[in-house]
């Protein structure tokens, strides 16, 4: 029987329990089985875990699933039995602009999702995984991989000689350092650990701040760019670092607000984005199109993801313990094995 975690009533991390289901039935019309191999673990997962976005008591938590097709159902002409793909994060959301239809479905948090083995679903709530890429690896794709894209590719429209200012050395953040390097830009790149800062140079960061002992580090942002101010912000801390995010940033440049790790709610300069016409767009992940587009430019610029470790399913809360701890570099995986 195939393996599944489950996430009980109210939430939290102790309250993730592994079990057994039964076979699902095989794929019916326009569905895939896909025997899973791989997860990572995202902000929005532990929020789910924790119990602070609920969710249904029994919940499969994990939004991002990458395994091996095993079998489809008629009608279905994009996978054969054996092909390695990877979840998307809003199965309704295939193209176009988002809206609250599409946005309905997230795996994991509004409907099961992915730590568990076997999962037999529409073909369309999964995209094919990089060529050459491990199921771990394409597991880190469905929500920072391509959160990480649509903000610079997608909404900022990045070019190469553009300058991109991240923010610490999570999963989305290192995303963001190697899509805007591929796209020719310089970067600079903030985290709170010196030792953190020399890995982001060796992944080839241009300029680096410890925005822990440069409390101003929008400032210091903007000395790198000779007074000019950055062209794009990967805004994921939220209400606690806008403000710099806001000073660090060129008249007409944009910053995509992502993440909340420094507060859900504050006070905004909103006389210095209209001062400085700063192009403000909150984005949550991205389309299926959107997905397909990130992984073609993967494969033609051969990027890796950064793994910082491993799990075993059975291991989930000790997982998200990890993450809580701030420790990691890049991205946490899940292995289903
Ligand atoms: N809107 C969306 O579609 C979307 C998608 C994915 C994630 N998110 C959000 O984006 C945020 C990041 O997600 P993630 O998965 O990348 O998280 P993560 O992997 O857990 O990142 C944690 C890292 O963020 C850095 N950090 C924490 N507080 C910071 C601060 N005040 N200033 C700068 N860096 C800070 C730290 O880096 P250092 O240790 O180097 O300091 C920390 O290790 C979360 O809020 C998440 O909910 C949103």
């Amino acid at each position: 029987m195939p393996k599944v975690m489950r996430l009980k009533s109210p939430g939290g991390l102790d309250h993730l329990v592994l079990g057994e289901d039964a076979a699902p039935a095989p794929p019916a019309h326009g569905e895939i089985a896909v025997r899973l191999y791989a997860s990572s673990l995202n902000y929005h997962d532990y929020f789910v875990a924790k119990g602070l976005i609920p969710t249904e008591d029994g919940r499969i938590p994990m939004s991002d699933g990458a395994g091996v097709v095993t079998a489809i159902g008629p009608g279905v002409r994009e996978f054969e039995v054996g092909d390695a793909v990877v979840s998307t994060f809003f199965p309704r959301w295939l193209s176009g602009e988002p809206d609250m239809g599409k946005l309905s479905l997230v795996p994991g948090d509004r409907s099961d999702g992915y730590a568990r083995e076997l999962v037999v679903t529409p073909h369309t709530h999964f995209t094919h995984a990089p060529r050459g890429y491990s199921h771990s690896e394409a597991a880190t794709l469905t929500c920072a991989g391509l959160t990480a894209w649509r903000a610079l590719i997608v909404e900022g429209g990045i070019k190469a000689g553009d300058s991109v200012l991240v923010q610490g050395t999570g999963g989305v953040s290192i995303f963001a350092l190697q899509f805007a390097k591929a796209c020719g830009a310089s970067v600079i790149a903030t985290s709170s650990s010196d030792t953190k800062l020399e890995r982001l140079k060796a992944m080839g960061a241009d300029h680096l701040i410890n925005y822990r002992k440069t409390p101003d580090w929008g400032a210091a942002a903007r000395v790198f760019t000779k007074g000019r101010g950055v062209d794009h912000v990967v805004e994921i801390g939220g209400a606690g670092t806008l403000g710099q995010s806001i000073k660090a940033c060129r008249n007409g440049g944009h910053i995509s607000l992502i993440g909340v790790l420094a507060g859900f709610q504050g006070d905004v300069a909103t006389a210095a984005i209209m001062a400085q016409q700063i192009r403000l767009i909150g984005i949550t992940v991205g389309s299926r199109e959107q997905q397909l587009q990130m992984i073609r430019a993967i494969e033609v610029n051969g990027i890796r993801p950064v793994i910082d470790r491993d799990f075993p399913l059975a291991d989930l809360a000790e997982a998200f313990r990890h993450q809580e701890s701030g420790a990691h570099f890049g991205k946490i995986t899940l292995s289903i094995t």
